[in-house]
């Protein structure tokens, strides 16, 4: 049987909520963010969304600026909610193109949604991005990685929850049955994981904002990926990294066929 998940060492840096724009927003942080990612040679970066504050087309043009310091050939960038203000998703596709993408590595798939909607700050992906993931995933033994801004758990430490996408109890059916292995997000400035399933939830702070709850602070992820295991670690800009989650890689995963299921009330 083929092996499942990646043959080597992948590296992730996930950024999320830079916020380029808001009052809050520190150039420091996301300077030195940049700077320790260019050091620590990742494979990719992913940035989950909330780049600019108000979606404007100046704020798009800095953001971008900040981001081509980056060091890597492999960066995915999906919008959130406060990008989609304004009709700020015309300057994310004249800029970063497609908001929904896919990135291919030896035994690994990782899928990009934009989950932001129109200046509203709830989160949905609906059903042809469902399609569109689906379509993605073309090696059944590939580590699957689905990236969106909004959450698709509650989290604790964020106030009172609103912020899943409104159809989450979907997704996160869609995303048992196609084996998916992990999920990361941004949103709401709080770093958190939850396994859920047989796969974990991995949330990314704000890397450069102060907009933060309780004694949160700017924080970025790195995720590394092994033949073995995978690891979420947490990274605070001049500061320590500090191990949130490790799990092991495998196919061993249930059920991925949810027909029949007893649960599986809608067809
Ligand atoms: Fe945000
Ligand atoms: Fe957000």
């Amino acid at each position: 049987m083929e092996k499942y998940g990646p043959r080597e060492n992948i590296k992730i840096a996930h950024i999320s909520d830079i916020h380029v724009g808001s009052n809050h927003f520190v150039s420091n942080l996301l300077n030195r963010a940049v700077f320790e990612i260019n050091e620590m040679e990742p494979d990719v970066v992913l940035v989950s969304g909330d780049l600019t504050n108000e979606g404007f087309r100046q704020q798009y043009s800095a953001a971008s600026a900040y981001l081509e310091n980056i060091d890597c050939e492999r960066i995915s960038v999906i919008p959130g909610n406060h990008d989609s203000r304004n009709v700020g998703y015309v300057h994310f596709e004249d800029i970063f193109g497609s908001r929904n993408s896919a990135l291919y590595l030896p035994g690994i798939t990782m899928v990009a949604l934009d989950s932001s909607q129109p200046d509203l700050n709830e989160g949905r992906l609906g059903r042809q991005n469902y399609r569109w993931m689906v379509d993605r995933f073309v090696n059944p033994n590939d580590f699957k990685i689905v990236a969106l801004h909004h959450h698709l758990l509650p989290l604790p430490g964020t106030g009172r929850e609103r912020n899943i996408i409104e159809d989450a109890g979907d997704f996160l059916e869609l995303l048992v049955g196609q084996g998916v292995d992990l999920v990361l997000s941004g949103h709401k400035h709080v770093p958190h994981t939850w396994r859920f399933e047989d796969f974990f939830i991995s949330n990314a702070g704000t890397v450069s904002s102060l907009r933060v709850r309780g004694y949160a602070k700017p924080c970025y992820n790195i995720v590394e990926i092994t033949p073995d295991t995978c690891s979420v670690k947490r990274k605070y800009p001049f500061g320590e990294t500090v191990d949130v989650v490790t799990f092991p890689v495998n196919r061993e995963k249930h059920p991925h066929n949810l027909e029949g299921h007893p649960d599986r009330l809608v067809k």
